[in-house]
């Protein structure tokens, strides 16, 4: 007898993770394989973070802290928000799987760029919501159009910024607009896990508006800028009275124990987000240059990637690549066809990536 699924279970497209690079490496023969598709930080984790987690094994037959008390404490000081405005997550997806769950019904519906983090779609169909999917305006959130498609069933509205994969940064009256026009009753999660790259001048954060919007959940994470992305460490700042129905629904022991201790510590250490920021700047300025040089088009970026057409199609160009070991993100199946997206690496990574581009575009003809 087979086990019932419930249709919206059936409709969720299963993820399909990268390979393993040591696996890559053996199948192609290549002693090093360079990873700039998942905009990780190339610099590795903080080692004040990698010292306190190695301190914090020895403790690893205990429970964690179910409160997290430590890592809420110090995020509330560092973000200037009351400790009980803040639920943290197995990574941010787990936060946003959490308001799923607490705020979504099957046949709810949920509003989102596209493309956008594939999570939010998955996340929504997992309670039978659905997905409204609103195409981005060139390379910009359509953010009129997202209005535009909030109905009475909407529960939920995803805005990312930075934005993935186009890394534009959405300025504060346009932002203040936005959520101006958004009905107090339907959540709006704006996921900010590439904030801390943004140069832009005119930074700020979705965290500064909660006062005024009760009903927004501002979405970060340590999996980019803090170089954590193998513990899983994200957190939601929001209204205390959001944040209490989430933590109704979040696992007790959702923050293991060394990504309590190890995000504690990268949190203190400014000195490794700096340089990261820094070396991601250069990085991407001097790829930027490097392709303009060779008359590729490159997208002005205030995240740890960018966009590049490639002027043919960025598939072949993403294979071609990886035969040569340089992993990259193939933008086909996000509506950008002639694109790639590449994440700031090393300097040596990222000569490494136009060594191996120069050949490929060599062998592929422009089209
Ligand atoms: C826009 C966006 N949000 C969230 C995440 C995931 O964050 P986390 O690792 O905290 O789950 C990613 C990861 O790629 C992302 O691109």
């Amino acid at each position: 007898m087979e086990i019932a699924v419930p249709d919206f279970i059936r409709a969720i497209a299963p993820y399909v993770p990268g390979k393993p690079i040591e696996e890559l490496e053996r199948e192609l023969g290549l002693s090093r394989v360079v990873k700039l598709a998942s905009n990780e930080n190339p610099l590795g984790p903080s080692p004040m973070a990698v010292q306190a987690m190695q301190k914090a094994m020895v403790k690893l037959h205990r429970y964690p802290d179910g409160s997290a008390y430590y890592l809420t404490e110090a995020l509330a000081t560092h973000m200037q928000v009351a400790p009980e405005c803040l639920v943290l997550g197995n990574g941010s997806d787990d936060v946003i799987a959490m308001a799923v769950r607490a705020f979504m019904r099957t046949g709810e519906k949920a509003v989102m760029p596209h493309p956008a983090f594939l999570m939010y779609d998955i996340l929504v169909k997992t309670v039978g919501g659905i997905s409204v999917p609103v195409p981005l305006q060139g390379m910009d959130l359509d953010l009129d159009g997202m209005v535009a498609a909030v109905e009475d069933e909407t529960r939920m509205v995803f805005v990312t910024n930075p934005n993935n994969p186009t890394g534009r940064f959405i300025p504060l009256d346009r932002m203040v607009a936005f959520l101006d026009a958004i009905p107090s009753s339907v959540l709006v999660l704006l996921d900010e896990a590439y904030i801390e790259f943004v140069n832009d001048g005119d930074r700020y954060s979705g965290v500064s508006l909660l006062t005024t919007y009760p009903n927004l959940v501002v979405l970060r994470t340590f999996s980019k800028a803090y170089g954590l992305a193998g513990i899983r460490v994200g957190y939601g700042v929001m209204a205390k009275e959001v944040a209490l129905w989430l933590h109704r629904v979040r696992q007790p022991f959702n923050v293991n124990l060394l990504a309590q201790a190890g995000a504690l510590a990268a949190l203190e250490d400014d000195g490794f987000l700096q340089e990261t920021r820094k070396l991601v700047s250069d990085g991407i300025r001097w790829l930027s240059e490097q392709l303009e040089a060779m008359g590729l088009i490159t997208h002005p970026s205030e995240a740890n990637f960018f966009l590049v057409d490639v002027k043919r199609e960025g598939k072949k160009v993403f294979e071609a690549m990886l035969a040569k070991g340089i992993i990259v993100r193939s933008m086909h199946g996000y509506g950008f066809p002639r694109c790639i997206r590449i994440t700031a690496g090393l300097p040596e990574e990222n000569r490494m990536l136009m060594d191996a581009l120069r050949e490929v575009l060599c062998e592929i003809p422009e089209d």
